[in-house]
């Protein structure tokens, strides 16, 4: 019996279906979108978040694992390689659902079923020409066990969670960053192995500078949008976040306009063609530095404990989900994988209230379903044992 009125929501995945993914052979999840929190409990290894990762190629880009497509498709079970029948076929695997979205009821289907490197998508039977058609009906972001030490590693870990919460407000963020890095590969191999024939080379440049200047625009775009509702005085106990963004070209757009730093890059990179050439490293929206800093404290992200970190990400979110929310009317799926670890007793309560009062279907996981007991009557319990999936009821 559920115990608290519903309120309506706008999205929410009503039926997910995979096939041939990861650990599952096939599995079918029915959710009640009227009561958004999803939480999936099981032991490590039951196939907690090969879900959450499911649901993250409902989105346009690479998934929450940014896995190789082929790696995806469930493997048998002992060894790592497909039965000697099937080696020579590609590694097939699908997701499809039912998504209840603000223009009705949405059948997205997506997959591998080639040996291509990119993702096949249908949008009600029809193919999609590109991913970016999928954030027409739906956009996520998420947390995952790899994002606690986020701020203290590399930083094309914070760029890859930036532009995560810039691909849930810009659909097309996610093709125009593959085209960057695409064609500033192509132009790297041309210049090291010597055939930079100019014209080639200067249609590479086109590309990585019209995809370049866009991508930092969209990133700064996002930052300020989510700057508004960081600053905005909180009564919960999550920290004030202030971000910031340096990079060539993010530092360029705050003085100049659009087409005159588009100018001053592909100038940069006509003249470090040479340089390039010989091992040298060019700038660009893949050199750029996501910063954070914890406001009441007073100091850099990278100098907070682990759980400090993760309450920053999930004030970084919160404030993402509510700028989308109030810029775009469309709220992103949350997916929360391991939530609770690291976060002491006061803010994981705090969290899930939080969450509840999102128009957003929220995705948790963790290991034990004693800690989300509060959550009793307000989210619909799933327990995973050995990829097996039941409705679980939560007294
Ligand atoms: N391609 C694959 N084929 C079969 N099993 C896989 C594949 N990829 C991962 N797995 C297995 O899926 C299981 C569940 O993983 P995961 O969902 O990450 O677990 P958890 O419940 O701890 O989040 C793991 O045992 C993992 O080895
Ligand atoms: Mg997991």
């Amino acid at each position: 019996m559920i115990g608290q009125k519903p309120c309506q929501r706008q999205s929410g995945i009503e039926q997910l279906k995979l096939t041939s993914f990861r650990c599952y052979d096939a599995l079918t999840l029915l959710l009640n979108t009227e009561l958004p929190p999803v939480v999936l409990t099981g032991h490590n290894g039951a196939g907690k978040t090969n879900i959450l990762e499911a649901v993250s190629y409902l989105v346009p880009g690479r998934g929450l694992r940014s896995a190789r497509l082929a790696d995806v498709a469930k493997r048998n079970s002992g060894n790592d390689c497909f039965p000697e029948n099937v080696k020579t076929l590609p590694a097939r695997w699908a997701v499809s659902a039912c998504v209840r979205t603000a223009v009705g009821t949405v059948h997205i289907g997506t997959g591998r079923c080639d040996t291509s490197e990119k993702r096949q998508i249908r949008i009600n039977g029809q193919p999609a020409k590109n991913q970016s058609e999928l954030g027409d009906y739906l956009s996520s972001v998420w947390l995952t066990p790899a994002m606690d030490r986020l701020f203290c590693g590399d930083p094309a870990a914070r760029r890859r969670f930036l532009d995560r919460l810039v691909q849930a407000f810009n659909p097309s963020h996610a093709t125009i960053s593959a085209d960057y890095n695409y064609a500033l590969k192509q132009w790297g191999n041309l210049l090291r192995e010597g055939r930079g024939d100019p014209m080639w080379l200067t249609g590479l440049e086109e590309t990585i500078v019209s995809s370049g200047v866009a991508i930092a625009a969209a990133r700064r775009d996002v930052v300020s949008r989510i700057s508004v509702f960081l600053g905005q005085k909180k009564e919960v106990p999550f920290p004030t976040a202030s971000i910031t963004l340096h990079g060539l070209l993010e530092d360029l757009l705050e003085t100049m306009p659009a087409l005159d730093v588009e100018e001053i890059f592909k100038e940069k990179l006509q003249k470090m063609r040479h340089l390039f050439a010989e091992g040298g490293s060019v700038p660009g929206p893949h050199t750029s530095d996501f910063t954070v800093r914890h406001e009441e404290k007073g100091i850099d992200a990278g100098l907070c404990s682990t759980g400090e970190q993760k309450a920053l990400l999930i004030s970084i979110i919160l404030a993402q989900t509510k700028a989308q929310m109030q810029e775009k009317g469309q709220s992103p799926i949350l997916l929360l994988d391991e939530i609770s670890a690291h976060l002491d007793v006061e803010r994981r309560e705090a969290l899930f209230e939080l969450l509840c009062a999102l128009p957003s279907q929220v995705w948790m996981t963790g290991t034990e379903e004693s800690v989300f007991k509060s959550l009793s009557t307000k989210a619909q319990f799933f327990n995973i044992e050995n990829a097996a999936i039941s409705l679980s009821n939560v007294a």
